[in-house]
């Protein structure tokens, strides 16, 4: 083994805290273990513990840590290139880009490659802005998140007041842009309390308002995630996204699909194709370098696309070994990989609805493909969020799992775990996951705590 590799790998836990004065975190759910290597859905921390991983590492890792296809095609194209400025021409960008343009919906085929999802976002309002004028407000929903960039910052619910106090975002207001927002059509609660089918009534009554009179020229884009995956797993309903699509089309703007989360996890290659409502523009990130950083925005041939005169140009925007993993994993997914995500996500989704009879806090379960959500109450009549969803996750460490938490109110338990995953694992994944709400929700004691998970449940992961 390489010295310095063998030096890294040996650093010892008092050398890790003192060196963890030099790490300055900005956002994540802290408090877990310090993480050394991974298989599959498992990953092992530095003490030997192992845990399923229902993050998937922010969501990202599709095909599970040290996939061993994606790394024999690593170690082949590593030996060839890596980074190439994206200036220059490469086979694999080409076939990247036709393969995604041949995947998705009938229209939309040129793609446009960058280096992470809110630069990805703000390549799209660039896009917008050539093609919808006169305008300057963009429109997102209520909840929603789309990153942490200057440009996408205020995008996010992360600069609103909807978690109780204003978040992150709220101290970057002088450079953010300001996002017209509108109602987004949850259907476990609304404000107004009304069935869920008046309620997409009203969110779209609503925004055709806000179209109106509530917007200085045209919206220049309405960016939406099919699935609003921080906001708490919220499905958005076929009907709304039909109607939101009809709203665009009528006040000259354009539809914008942030499928950054739903891109293969749903177990479809693209959200558009599943709810049947064709957006202007998508946008792709997280898991499309199957674990690699790559994100793309793919443009309906209908709208001018970018300039070669420095509209935008990144250094890392054509980086081949992430391209070369997306076309294998684009591979996988046609043999068998997406067949997988639905079914076992079918299998996780039923299972834990089935949960629900033990445990009556498990208010609402949504799951499309392996995009799931729980959400947590404290009686299913009332609603009212479930204040332990941290507790759950922290006991999840303890028994060997890994979840999510998110939602505005903090009280979703996301299962996304990579799509790669089998019947067994599942399974042990649900026996997790109960020990998890058991301990929490009936009282174990929690002496099983490791040192190394011991922390406080800080923040959102998004
Ligand atoms: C739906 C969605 N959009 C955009 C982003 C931002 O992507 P990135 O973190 O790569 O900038 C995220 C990240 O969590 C996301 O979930």
């Amino acid at each position: 083994m390489d010295a310095l590799l063998k030096k890294i790998y040996a650093l010892t836990d008092e050398q890790i805290k003192e060196y963890s004065q030099n790490v300055m975190l900005g956002g994540g759910s802290r408090g877990g273990p310090v993480l050394d290597h991974g298989k599959g859905v498992r990953v092992w921390d530095t003490t030997g513990r192992d845990y399923i991983d229902c993050t998937s590492q922010s969501w990202a890792l599709y095909l599970g840590y040290a996939n061993d296809t994606i790394n024999a095609v690593i170690r082949e194209h590593i030996e060839k290139m890596t980074h190439i400025h994206q200036g220059f021409d490469t086979k694999v960008r080409y076939y990247l880009a036709n393969k995604l343009a041949s995947l998705a919906p009938a229209g939309m085929s040129r793609v446009s490659f960058t280096v992470g999802g809110g630069p990805a976002i703000e390549a799209a309002m660039k896009i917008a802005f050539k093609n919808v004028q006169p305008s300057r407000e963009f429109v997102t929903l209520f909840d929603s998140y789309h990153g942490t960039t200057l440009g996408s910052m205020g995008a996010s619910w992360i600069s609103t007041k909807s978690a109780g106090k204003f978040f992150g975002g709220s101290r970057f207001l002088p450079l953010t842009r300001t996002f017209i927002r509108i109602p987004n059509p949850v259907t476990y609660r609304n404000p107004l309390g009304v069935d869920t089918e008046t309620y997409i009534d009203y969110c779209l009554t609503m925004t055709r308002e806000i179209f109106q009179r509530g917007i200085s020229g045209k919206p220049a884009g309405v960016i939406v995630e099919p699935i609003q995956a921080s906001a708490g797993q919220l499905i958005l309903p076929r009907r709304y996204l039909q109607g939101l699509r009809q709203l665009c089309d009528e006040f000259e703007t354009l539809l914008i699909y942030d499928e950054i989360q739903t891109f293969g996890r749903i177990g479809e290659t693209f959200a558009a194709n599943y709810f049947g409502v064709t957006p202007d523009i998508i946008v792709l990130g997280k898991g499309l370098g199957a674990g690699l950083p790559l994100a793309a925005i793919i443009i309906s041939d209908k709208l001018e696309g970018f300039q070669g005169d420095t509209e935008e140009l990144h250094t890392f925007a054509n980086p081949t070994l992430s391209m070369v993993t997306a076309s294998k994993q684009l591979e996988l997914f046609e043999n068998g990989v997406l067949r997988n995500c639905r079914e076992m996500g079918d299998y996780l989704g039923q299972k834990l609805s089935e949960m629900a009879a033990e445990y009556p806090e498990i208010g609402d379960v949504r799951q499309l493909g392996m995009h799931i959500g729980v959400e947590m109450v404290d009686d299913p009549e009332r609603k009212n969020p479930l204040k332990q969803a941290g507790e759950i996750r922290l006991a999840g460490f303890r028994n060997g799992l890994i979840l999510g938490t998110g939602g505005v109110r903090k009280n979703v338990l996301k299962i996304k775990p990579p799509l790669i995953i089998n019947k067994q694992e599942c399974d042990e994944v649900l026996e997790k996951f109960k020990a998890s709400l058991h301990d929490v929700l009936r009282g174990k004691s929690k002496a099983k705590c490791s040192g190394s998970v011991k922390q406080k449940n800080e923040s959102v992961l998004v």
